[in-house]
């Protein structure tokens, strides 16, 4: 064989390999890497398997609405979002993401499908549900599902909350409430005058649906 063809071989050879790494690269740091090689080597660590986290620590992505998740992750790259685990957990990951990347993660991540384990309303979810589907007018609390839709699949902005982790749910409403890292959305308000009992209430619902 000659030099020459030696040459190209080798050529051949790294540019496969350079292009198998990029495809399990856990580089958040390089443009060139997709946003769902990244999904899949890198946030399927915390937030599991094509987005359905098993531990609810972390926050189910699946199925979520695609605008809502590329804002937060807008929110967790220029800080305004930072509420107690967001620095510590998502500052760093989102830091090097290109606004290509965040649309291509985002994309993959609301096509999947949610898995919910926990999915059976009870009895007992009846104010929950309440508290959704009507909000408490006399009291100033907003219907949940005028924004996040009647089954809380959430649409663009607003996030779907159905079959999320309850311990998530009421740490966000706690959240909203004290009015701590998450500013200038309509949440404050609508958390405003929740107790404690309705906030237990309404997370298990949509934690169940
Ligand atoms: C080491 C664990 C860890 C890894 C890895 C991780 N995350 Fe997170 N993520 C978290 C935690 C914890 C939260 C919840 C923060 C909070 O409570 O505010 C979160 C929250 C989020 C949220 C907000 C969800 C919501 O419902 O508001 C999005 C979106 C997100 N992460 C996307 C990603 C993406 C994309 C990656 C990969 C580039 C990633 N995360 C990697 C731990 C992680
Ligand atoms: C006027 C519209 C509106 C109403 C009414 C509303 N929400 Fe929201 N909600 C939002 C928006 C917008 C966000 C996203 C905020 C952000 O971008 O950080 C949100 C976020 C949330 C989150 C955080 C989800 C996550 O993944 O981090 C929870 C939980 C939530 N809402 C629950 C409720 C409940 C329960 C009610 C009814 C008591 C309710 N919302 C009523 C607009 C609304």
């Amino acid at each position: 064989m000659s030099i020459f063809k030696n040459l190209l071989l080798i050529v051949a050879y790294l540019s496969l390999s350079a292009c198998s790494n990029i495809e399990r690269s856990r580089d958040l740091g390089n443009a060139d890497v997709s946003g769902v090689t990244l999904v899949k080597q890198v946030c399927s660590e915390c937030h599991g398997q094509n987005g359905n986290s098993t531990s609810p620590q972390f926050p189910k992505l699946a199925g979520q609405q695609i605008g809502y998740l590329q804002s937060q992750l807008m929110k967790f790259k220029d800080h305004s979002r930072s509420d107690r685990l967001a620095p510590e957990f998502m500052y760093g990951m989102s830091h090097g993401l290109t606004v290509k990347q965040i649309g291509e993660i985002s994309e993959f991540l609301a096509q999947q499908q949610l898995i919910n384990e926990k999915a059976q309303v009870m009895p007992d979810d009846y104010f929950g549900k309440l508290i959704y589907l009507n909000g408490m007018v006399d009291r100033g609390i907003p219907a949940c599902q005028n924004c996040h839709g009647t089954m809380a699949q959430g649409q663009n902005d607003f996030p779907r909350l159905a079959g999320q982790h309850k311990q998530y749910l009421v740490k966000q409403l706690h959240v909203f409430h004290a009015n701590i890292g998450r500013p200038d959305t309509p949440m404050q308000f609508v958390t405003q005058s929740l107790t404690e009992k309705e906030i237990d209430q309404v997370a298990t619902y949509l934690s169940r649906l």
